[in-house]
């Protein structure tokens, strides 16, 4: 006779917000599916006489209410949903008996034979969530759920909104140049947007992935006529969020690290444009990151500066205090300085920074053709010049940069 096939499970979308909810052990289980129950807003009663540290400060915060002792009869009845997960299955099973008697949902840790209900795995993105069940495969789950919510995020899995989504202006920081750098808020707004305006550093390749109807606008290459560059890119914000667009000015690593991404909201805002700001991996910390470098080392440095090396030293229009910087200990990160650094060593230097104080120069970090050139503020602008050193590069200055295990290999690429 041929066997039947199990039915599968119901999905249903419990709404448990103010509805009380029973967790029987406070262990491993407890601690992943308690963050989720508490954002639907459950009233959360925990019964176990011990739970791990990240369980105890939830109870500590109020998120959950936790009775310090083993489960009792008539725990269950009073619940609208249980999850049983003690170590102790002779009470995972007199719970189980009660939850079927009491008619409660009952999601069981030990047992998922035992248990009325499954949780699927779960993941949410821009207001949607996924929930998925194979029945006896949970790794399948999860695998199904991360390429369903990868993919809505990336834009790649095309699911049309049939209530309009509102236009929105966003200020979004690509990150240094990896594409996987990028954050996930980010990558969604770039899926979503109509009109793109973005800058020479960042995540061009991203670019490439864009459904064809996207305008992909080079700020660079925006004519500027009688208004200046900034002003330019302003106003190209402005005109195409009036036209009712979804725009997105893609920068290079932060918006407001030198990106000038606050000219960018406060001419949005006086044109009474609302626009997001999505912060981005700067250049900063993840390029000298990148070759191996941190900017900051317990017992080496307890502080790390940046600052923008465009104006010399000696320029009139320079607001850096050189003389205070050298005076510093920890590691001073240079951006945009390849063309000035032999005035800024010898600004340092002049100021009391020892003449062997390391120094590298990190070019177009995170991407395929990353260099590193390694020097000292003696000799780093022979070296600039020698290595042809180009822009975008970042520069470290301080006992950081020979700190790497061994400088000269590279961190492992990114799995
Ligand atoms: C106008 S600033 C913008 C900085 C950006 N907002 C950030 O947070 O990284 C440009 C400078 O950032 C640095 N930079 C940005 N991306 C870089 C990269 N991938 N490799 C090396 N330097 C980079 C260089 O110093 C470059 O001249």
């Amino acid at each position: 006779m041929a066997e039947h096939a199990e039915p599968p499970a119901y999905p249903v979308g419990l709404r448990l917000a103010g509805r009380r909810v029973v967790v029987l052990g406070g262990g491993q289980v407890a601690q992943r599916r308690l963050p989720a129950l508490v954002a639907a807003g459950a009233d959360v009663t925990l019964v176990s006489p011990s739970a791990t540290p990240s369980v105890e400060a939830m109870a500590e915060a109020g998120e959950i209410r936790w009775e310090r002792r083993r489960y009792e009869e008539g725990d269950i009845g009073a619940a609208w949903y249980a999850l049983v997960a003690t170590t102790d299955r002779e009470a995972n099973d007199r719970a189980s008996a009660e939850a079927e008697r009491t008619k409660t949902w009952c999601v069981r840790a030990d047992d998922a034979e035992a248990a009325t209900a499954w949780t699927p795995a779960t993941g949410r993105s821009d207001g949607v969530t996924v929930a998925v069940l194979t029945g006896h495969d949970p790794r399948r789950s999860a695998a199904v759920r991360d390429a369903v919510v990868e993919g809505l995020r990336d834009g790649s899995l095309a699911a049309p909104q049939h209530r309009a989504r509102d236009p929105f202006v966003a200020l979004v920081g690509g990150g240094p140049g990896d594409p996987d750098l990028i954050t996930v808020r980010g990558r969604r707004l770039l899926a979503q947007a109509d009109v793109i305006i973005a800058d020479r550093l960042g995540p061009r390749d991203l670019l490439d992935e864009l459904p064809p109807h996207v305008e992909v606008i080079d700020a660079a290459k925006i004519p500027y006529g009688r208004f200046m560059a900034q002003e330019a890119i302003n106003q190209a914000l402005i005109d195409h969020a009036k036209q009712g667009k979804s725009v997105v000015r893609l920068k290079g690593g932060d918006p407001f690290v030198f990106g000038r991404g606050m000219e960018e909201a406060q001419a949005l805002a006086e044109a009474g444009i609302p626009c997001t700001v999505v912060p981005g991996i700067s250049s900063s910390i993840s390029v000298p990151g990148a070759a191996g470098i941190p900017v900051t080392h317990r017992g080496v440095a307890h502080e790390f500066t940046v600052v923008s090396g465009h104006v010399a030293p000696e320029d009139p229009r320079s607001l850096v205090d050189w003389a205070a910087l050298a005076r510093l200990r920890g590691t001073l990160v240079v951006l945009m300085g390849v063309d000035k650094i032999g005035a800024i060593a010898a600004a340092l230097v002049a100021h009391g920074r020892a003449p062997g104080t390391p120094v590298a120069l990190v070019q177009e970090g995170t991407t395929a053709a990353q260099r590193r050139i390694d020097a000292t503020l003696a000799t780093v602008a022979e070296r600039v010049r020698a290595e042809e050193v180009r822009p975008p590069a970042v520069i470290v200055i301080g006992d950081v940069v020979t700190e790497a295990p061994d400088k000269r290999t590279a961190p492992a690429p990114a799995p």
